[in-house]
C-alpha cells in the first residue's frame, strides 16, 4: 500500500530509531530530561522565541498557546477551515472557555479587511472582546497553501494597531520554509505564540512544540500537566524530533515535487499545489477512495466531494508515479 492519507503515517527510519535508543533521559515533569531540554532550546532558537514546550500533539501545542493569549469569555479570530476551529474537537472552547469567530477564504489566507472588520474592542458587558487572531501556514484544509508574506506583515501591523495577539499554527511551517526559502525565524516573526509539529512531514513518531515567551511557556507547562500531558522519560521521543530537525527538513522539497506530479495526474492545477498536500475535487469521494484502495493506494476523503493526497518521507518518487496513475484511473 502507498499511504497518502496523511503525512502523519510515516515510520521512524533506522537512523531515527538509533538516535531514540541512545537518548539520554530524565524526568521531564521535573524538567530534568536533557534531550527534551535540548530539543526545546534548539526549536525555540530556530524560530526566535524565548522558550518552547515539548507536547504530545500539535493540538495540545495549539491549545496551550492559544490559552496563553485568550481567556474565559474572550475570543480568537481564525479562518473557518482552520485546524483550531474544525479539527481540534472544540478543545479551545471546552478547556479555555473562549469563543471563536471566523472569516472564510478558499486558500486559507488571512483576509486583512475581514479581520479588521471582525475585531471587537473590550466593551465590558456588551461584546466578546477580541484577544487574538490565529493564522495557519501551511494551511491544511486549503491544500497546504502558504500564507503570502505581505499578508503576514499586514496582520502583524493590524494586530499591533488593535492591541491583539497573533498565534501561528505552524504544524507544517517546515514545508513553508522549504517552499519559500524564507528562514524559519522570518516566518515566525508575525507571531506571539506558535505551534509546530515534528510528527508530520519531518517524520518523528510523536511530538510537537508550543513556542512563546518564557512566562507563557512556564504557564503552559503547568497547564500541560493539569491536562494529563506531563510525561517522564520523554527524551526518547525528543531524540526522534532532534533527528528529524537535523535530517528531514531539506528533503521536504522531494515531497513537494511528488505532490505536483500527483496533482497533474489528478487534473489539479499544479501551480495551486505549493507544498505536500493535494486536494482533489470529485463528484464521488467515497468511490475514488475505494477504487484507489483496490489498486494499492490510500487517499483520504475530506468531504463528500473532496479527497486528499499527502506526500511524505515514506513515499518515493517511484511510489508517487504509481500513485499518480492509480488516482488518475480512479477519478
Ligand atoms: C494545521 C494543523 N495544526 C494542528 C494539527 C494537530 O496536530 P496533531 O494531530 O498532532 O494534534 C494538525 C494535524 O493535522 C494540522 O494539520
Amino acid at each position: 500500500m502507498i499511504d497518502l492519507r496523511s503525512d502523519t503515517v510515516t515510520k521512524p527510519t533506522e537512523g531515527m530509531r538509533a538516535a531514540m535508543a541512545a537518548a539520554d533521559v530524565g524526568d521531564d515533569v521535573y524538567a530534568e530530561d536533557p534531550t527534551v531540554r535540548e530539543l526545546e532550546d534548539r526549536v525555540s532558537e530556530l524560530f526566535g522565541f524565548e522558550a518552547a514546550l515539548f507536547t504530545v500533539t500539535g493540538s495540545l501545542a495549539n491549545l496551550l498557546a492559544v490559552r496563553a493569549l485568550v481567556g474565559v469569555g474572550e475570543e480568537i479570530l481564525c479562518e473557518s477551515s482552520a485546524h483550531i476551529a474544525r479539527a481540534e474537537l472544540g478543545a479551545h472552547g471546552a478547556v479555555t472557555g473562549l469563543t471563536m469567530r471566523t472569516w472564510s477564504d478558499s486558500r486559507g489566507y488571512v483576509d486583512l479587511a475581514a479581520v479588521e472588520a471582525l475585531i471587537a474592542p473590550d466593551m465590558g458587558p456588551f461584546f466578546v472582546a477580541t484577544k487574538a487572531v490565529s493564522v495557519e501556514s501551511t494551511h491544511n484544509f486549503a491544500g497546504g497553501r502558504l500564507q503570502p508574506a505581505e499578508r503576514l506583515e499586514g496582520l502583524r501591523a493590524l494586530a499591533d494597531r488593535h492591541r491583539v495577539a497573533v498565534h501561528l499554527d505552524g504544524a507544517r511551517i517546515w514545508n513553508a520554509h522549504v517552499a519559500t526559502g524564507h528562514a524559519l525565524s522570518e516566518l515566525s516573526s508575525v507571531a506571539d505564540t506558535m505551534g509546530v509539529c515534528l510528527s508530520k512531514g519531518l517524520g518523528a513518531p510523536v511530538g510537537s512544540l508550543m513556542l512563546g515567551s518564557a512566562d507563557q511557556v512556564a504557564e503552559a507547562r503547568v497547564w500541560r500537566k493539569r491536562l494529563g500531558g506531563g510525561w517522564r522519560q520523554a527524551g526518547i521521543l525528543a531524540a526522534a524530533g532532534l533527528y528529524a530537525v537535523e535530517h528531514h527538513i531539506e528533503r521536504l522539497a522531494d515531497d513537494h515535487a511528488h505532490a505536483k506530479l500527483i496533482a497533474e495526474a489528478a487534473g489539479v492545477d499544479p501551480a495551486t499545489v505549493e507544498t505536500n498536500i493535494v486536494v482533489i475535487p470529485t463528484p464521488d469521494a467515497a468511490g475514488v477512495v475505494a477504487r484507489c484502495r483496490e489498486d494499492g493506494v490510500l487517499v483520504a476523503p475530506v468531504g463528500a466531494r473532496v479527497v486528499r493526497a499527502v506526500t511524505h518521507l515514506d513515499v518515493s518518487t517511484e511510489d508517487a508515479g504509481r500513485a499518480a496513475s492509480v488516482i488518475a484511473k480512479a477519478l
